[in-house]
């Protein structure tokens, strides 16, 4: 398993949408493999494909705490088929969106249809942090961030730090 290198905004292929897994080969296993290897390494609670520069509809996430037994999923051409209610997801965060935090609003419960990595379909109903989770990395899928769903005051000071920071790193 390898730890991969993690697209961060402006990245254009963040913006890419996924093309559906067909294949449940090898190559498929090393991906996920890799993804979760990537994701404890940050650490970050999810991770999509599109982060490290694949098209595959694949994610992966783990919402148990840190300090116990963790349990890593991974889920494939996943696609929210039912959502209702709202909450407010506070703080939301994501790797590829460096030092910035914001409240996002969310559907406060989700029905996810996919598949595992095996290719054996699933049907997920997630409500609360896990219907979050999985709504914020199924964007990614779509090549949305979660900074396209904050206000545009808010989204237009991230943008101006991200240039700052970026322009004293060169
Ligand atoms: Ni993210």
């Amino acid at each position: 398993m390898t730890v991969r290198n993690i697209l961060t905004y402006p990245d254009k292929f963040l913006r890419k949408k996924t093309a559906p897994v067909t294949a449940f080969d090898d190559s498929l296993q090393l991906l996920i493999d890799d993804m979760i290897e990537t994701m404890y390494d940050e650490p970050g609670v999810g991770l999509a494909a599109t982060q490290i520069g694949s098209g595959q509809s694949v994610i992966v996430y783990d919402i148990t705490p840190e300090e116990g037994e963790r349990q890593a999923e991974a889920l494939i051409n996943p696609e929210i088929v039912f959502r209702e209610g709202s909450l407010l997801s506070e703080g939301e965060g994501c790797l590829s969106v460096p030092d910035f935090r914001a409240d996002v609003k969310r559907n406060a419960h989700v029905r996810v249809e996919g598949q595992d990595r095996q290719g054996n379909p699933v049907v997920i109903d997630a409500e609360g942090f896990q219907a979050i989770v999985l709504q914020h990395e199924i964007d990614h899928l779509n090549g949305i961030l979660f900074i396209d769903r904050i206000s545009s005051l808010k989204r237009e000071m991230y943008k101006r730090k991200r240039r700052k920071q970026l322009r004293q790193q060169t």
